[in-house]
C-alpha cells in the first residue's frame, strides 16, 4: 500500500500491511489477533510529522476514531472528549464556533488529536498541555485501555512519555480537553498583536485569535497540499545562558528566550537563515522561502534527501554556532 497520501511531505514509500480502525474496540481487536500478534506495527495518524525514508516493513495501523462530545461541566469549564482520529484544526473550529475557550491559538496545526500530545504541540504562547485533562490509549502488547492525566504524560517542549520511556508502546485512542465557557485571552506574543492590530481588533475574541493565527501561519508557513513539508523541522535549541552570552558577542541580534534558570531557548530559524540556508534548493527538496525552519519537499524527491539536506544544515550550524540541532520530526 502506498504511504504518500499519508504523509504531508508527499513521500512515496509502501507500507507491507496497512489497515485503518474506526473504533478502540476494533483497534483492541487487532492488536489481539493471533495474526498480527508477531507483525511489527506502526502507528500512523495524519501523517504531518513524519519523515519516511523508506518502505515499511510492518502493519500500519491508522488511526481514524472520530467524535467530539461534551462530558461534563461546571460554571468555569467544559470537558471536551475527542476521538484521535479528528482532524486537530476540525477540533479546533469547533470549538471556536462553540464558544469554548482555550484551542484559539492553536489553529491550523496539521495533524490529528491523538497525535498532539505525543509532542505537546504548541504555537504562539499555548502548549496542549495548558488545555489538557487527560487521554486514553492502548497498551500494544496487551491491548488494555490506560487512562494518563497531565502528571503521568510528563510533557515538555514538543516532547511526552510518549515520546520516552513508552516509546512505541501505546497507541492513543482518546483526548479530553478541559475548556474554559470564559475565555482567558494569550496574545503576548508579537505576531499575534500585529496582526491583530492590521485586522482592526481592539477587544480580543476567540475568533479573532484564531483567524490572526491562520493569516500568521498562512503568510509563513507553507500549505502541504501545495508544498510537501511537516512544519518545523528542527526543535528551538535550549543553550546554557553563558552560550547565550558569548554567542551574542559575536551576533547582537541573536534573538532568546529564558526558559529555564540559566537556560536560553533560541531560534532554530534564525540560525539556518543566519547560516544562508533560506529559500535554498537542491533538486527536489529545499528550505522554506518564509521559513527557514521548514524543510519542503517540491515533488518527485525522496525521504533520503531531506534526510541528507537536514545532515548537512545540522553540521553547518553545528560549526558556525557550536550548536547541534535535534529533528522535531520523526524518521520512519
Ligand atoms: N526566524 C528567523 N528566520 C526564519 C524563521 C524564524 O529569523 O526563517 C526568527 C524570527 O524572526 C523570530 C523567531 O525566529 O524572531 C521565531 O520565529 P517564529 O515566530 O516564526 O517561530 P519559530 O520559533 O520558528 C515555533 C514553533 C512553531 C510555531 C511557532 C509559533 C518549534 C520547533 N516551532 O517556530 O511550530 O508555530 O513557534 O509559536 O518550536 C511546528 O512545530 O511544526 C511549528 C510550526
Amino acid at each position: 500500500v502506498s504511504l504518500r497520501p499519508f504523509n504531508t511531505f508527499g513521500f512515496e514509500a509502501k507500507a507491507r500491511y496497512f489497515v485503518e480502525v474506526q473504533t478502540p474496540d476494533e483497534l483492541r481487536n487487532l492488536l489481539l489477533d493471533p495474526r498480527w500478534k508477531e507483525v511489527p506495527k506502526q502507528i500512523l495518524g495524519g501523517g504531518s510529522n513524519v519523515l519516511l525514508t523508506q518502505d515499511v516493513e510492518a502493519l500500519v495501523i491508522r488511526i481514524g476514531i472520530r467524535g467530539l462530545e461534551i462530558i461534563r461541566e461546571d460554571n468555569e469549564y467544559l470537558w471536551l472528549k475527542a476521538g484521535a482520529g479528528e482532524s486537530w484544526h476540525n477540533l479546533v473550529l469547533h470549538c471556536v464556533q462553540n464558544g469554548y475557550a482555550g484551542l484559539e491559538n492553536l489553529s491550523l496545526i496539521p495533524g490529528t488529536v491523538g497525535a498532539a500530545p505525543m509532542q505537546n504541540i504548541g504555537a504562539y504562547g499555548v502548549e496542549i498541555k495548558d488545555v489538557f485533562e487527560e487521554l486514553e490509549a492502548v497498551e500494544m502488547h496487551t491491548a488494555d485501555l490506560r487512562c494518563f492525566d497531565t502528571a503521568a504524560c510528563s510533557f515538555g517542549y514538543r516532547d511526552s512519555v510518549f515520546k520516552r520511556a513508552l516509546k512505541g508502546k501505546y497507541i492513543i485512542v482518546s483526548v479530553t480537553f478541559r475548556l474554559r465557557k470564559q475565555p482567558v485571552f494569550h496574545v503576548s506574543y508579537g505576531d499575534i498583536q500585529k496582526t491583530l492590530a492590521d485586522m482592526n481588533v481592539q477587544v480580543p475574541s476567540i475568533e479573532a485569535i484564531s483567524e490572526a493565527v491562520i493569516r500568521i501561519r498562512q503568510s509563513k508557513l507553507p500549505d502541504p497540499a501545495v508544498i510537501g513539508n511537516a512544519g518545523s523541522f528542527f526543535k528551538n535549541p535550549e543553550i546554557p545562558q553563558a552560550q547565550y552570552e558569548a554567542l551574542r558577542e559575536r551576533f547582537p541580534e541573536l534573538p532568546g528566550y529564558a526558559t529555564a534558570p540559566d537556560t536560553i531557548k533560541v531560534p532554530a530559524g534564525w540560525l539556518i537563515e543566519k547560516a544562508g540556508w533560506k529559500g535554498y534548493r537542491e533538486g527536489a527538496v529545499g528550505v522554506h522561502a518564509r521559513q527557514a525552519l521548514v524543510l519542503v519537499h517540491h515533488g518527485g524527491g525522496t525521504g533520503q534527501q531531506i534526510r541528507d539536506l537536514a545532515e548537512k544544515i545540522q553540521r553547518s550550524i553545528e560549526e558556525k554556532f557550536g550548536i547541534r540541532l535535534s529533528p522535531e520530526v520523526n524518521f520512519l
